[in-house]
C-alpha cells in the first residue's frame, strides 16, 4: 500500500465562484500532503477543477461515468470526455445512483470496467442499507457488490479503489464506528486476496460522516485505507485536517 486516499465527494453542490473560494483554500493549506488526495465534482465543473487544480498535489475526477463507450445515450457522460478533463477517478455505485438511478450490481461492474478500459480509476461504492445490517446482512451485501466488479474486471481488479460507505451513515452523522468500519473492511480485503495476489495494493476507502473529529481514529484502522468524504469536502478547514490526519 503506497499513501492512504482522502478523496472529497461534492455530490451536487457548488458553484463556480463557491468552488474556486474552496479550492483556493484547500490549495493554501494543503502543502505537500501526507496522502493522496482528490475531489470528485459535478460534471459541469471538471473544466474549472482542471483549471485550478493542474500541476497542484490534488487530483480530480467525476461522481459517475457512462457503462456506454460514446453514442444515443442522452444525458451520459463518457470515459472519453473525462479523459479530455484530466479526471484520475470517477465514483462508481455510490448508494445515491443505486438508490435514486436504479443502478444494479451489474450496472456498477460495466461501469467501473469501462473507466478501467480507458486508465480512469474507478472508486467503487458498496455499502448496506441500516435495513440490512439490523437483518445481519451487511456482509452478503458488501461481498455480492463487490463480487460483480471481480467477475466483470478480472485481473484488473487491482487497479480500482473501494470504498465501503454504510447506507445508514451517509449524510447522517452517524458514523461506523472504527470496529465496526475495519471488521468490513476486513471482510473485503479477503474477498480481494481470493483474487489477486496483491490485495494490499487496493485501497479501500469508508465513507460515511467521516469528518474531522473521528477521521484519526478510522484511519488508524488496519484496512481503511482513506476516506470518501461526502460534507466535510464542502469545508476547507475540515478536508484539510482529514488529509492531515491520514498522514
Ligand atoms: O461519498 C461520500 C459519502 O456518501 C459520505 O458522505 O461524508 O456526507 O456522510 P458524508
Amino acid at each position: 500500500m503506497s499513501k492512504k486516499l482522502i478523496a472529497g465527494n461534492w455530490k451536487m453542490n457548488g458553484s463556480l465562484a463557491a468552488n474556486e473560494a474552496l479550492v483556493q483554500a484547500m490549495l493554501a493549506g494543503i502543502g505537500q500532503p501526507p496522502a493522496e488526495v482528490a475531489l470528485c465534482a459535478p460534471a459541469p465543473y471538471l473544466a474549472q477543477l482542471q483549471a485550478l487544480l493542474q500541476g497542484s498535489p490534488i487530483a480530480w475526477g467525476s461522481q459517475d461515468v457512462s457503462a456506454h463507450e460514446q453514442g444515443a445515450y442522452t444525458g451520459e457522460i463518457s470515459v472519453a470526455m473525462l479523459k479530455d478533463f484530466g479526471c484520475r477517478y470517477a465514483i462508481v455505485g455510490h448508494s445515491e445512483r443505486r438508490q435514486y438511478h436504479g443502478e444494479t450490481d451489474e450496472i456498477v461492474a460495466a461501469k467501473a470496467q469501462r473507466a478501467l478500459s480507458s486508465g480512469i480509476t474507478p472508486i467503487v461504492c458498496v455499502g448496506e442499507t441500516l435495513a440490512e445490517r439490523e437483518a445481519n446482512e451487511t456482509e452478503s451485501v458488501v461481498k455480492r457488490q463487490l463480487a460483480a466488479v471481480i467477475h466483470t474486471v478480472g485481473h484488473c481488479i487491482t487497479e480500482i479503489v473501494v470504498a465501503y460507505e454504510p447506507v445508514w451513515a451517509i449524510g447522517t452523522g452517524k458514523t461506523a464506528t472504527p470496529e465496526m468500519a475495519q471488521a468490513v473492511h476486513a471482510v473485503l480485503r479477503a474477498q480481494l486476496a481470493a483474487a489477486t495476489t496483491n490485495p494490499k495494493r487496493v485501497h479501500i476507502l469508508y465513507g460515511g460522516s467521516m469528518n474531522a473529529a473521528n477521521a484519526a481514529s478510522l484511519l488508524a484502522q488496519p484496512d481503511i485505507d482513506g476516506g470518501l468524504i461526502g460534507g466535510a469536502s464542502l469545508k476547507a478547514a475540515d478536508f484539510l485536517q482529514i488529509v492531515a490526519a491520514a498522514g
